[in-house]
């Protein structure tokens, strides 16, 4: 049977009453992007980079995920595990740890697609699509992603603020207009 978004949800919701939820979960995920085709199918094609929400609970919350190409989000936590499946493109993750003023680099990794990314509850990422086609990932979360409050870092001063959504949708309107700019001349 064709892969669907419930079904998806499910064996995320089912990882969830292992005894380690966050590696139950890795390893849903990792089954799911080793088939790129069927996740594709099942979310369909993708024009323009955005997050669409899956499902979204106090336990959970899976999001598909779309990088523009050429876009650069800003460093910020989460504060609940998050595994990152990518099934199209590539996501280069930079990994920031908190300094006195402001964070310091600390690694990062390149995730093209079939990987998955496991991040721990205080990890601080930023992430960039360098690349010339979309990045397309299941992002899942342990907890409800939207109603915590998390931080986000100033891409240049690294200084601290409330994490901004809004601000995270306009910088994928720009890059999308960018984009389709791009395309257009070329
Ligand atoms: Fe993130």
């Amino acid at each position: 049977m064709a892969l669907v978004v419930e079904e998806i949800v499910a064996r995320c919701q089912e990882a969830l009453n292992e005894d380690t939820p966050v590696l139950a979960v890795r390893d849903v995920v990792s089954g799911i992007v080793s088939d790129g085709r069927g996740l594709e199918h099942a979310l369909g094609p993708v024009s323009r980079g955005g997050i669409t929400t899956l499902h979204k609970a106090a336990d959970l919350t899976v999001l598909h995920v779309a990088w523009t190409p050429g876009i650069s989000l800003y460093p910020h936590d989460h504060r609940m595990w998050a595994v990152i499946g990518m099934y199209g493109g590539q996501e280069d993750n930079a990994f920031f740890r908190r300094v006195p003023g402001g964070l310091e680099r600390a690694g990062g990794r390149e995730l093209p697609a079939g990987e998955v990314l496991v991040l721990g509850d205080d990890a601080i990422h930023s992430v960039a699509n360098s690349r010339k086609d979309f990045a397309v990932a299941l992002h899942v979360y342990g907890g409800d992603f939207f109603s915590v409050a998390r931080s986000e870092w100033d891409l240049e001063t690294y200084e601290e603020r409330p994490r901004d959504l809004e601000r995270t949708q306009r910088l994928f309107d720009e890059a999308n207009a960018r984009w389709l700019e791009s395309t257009e001349g070329a």
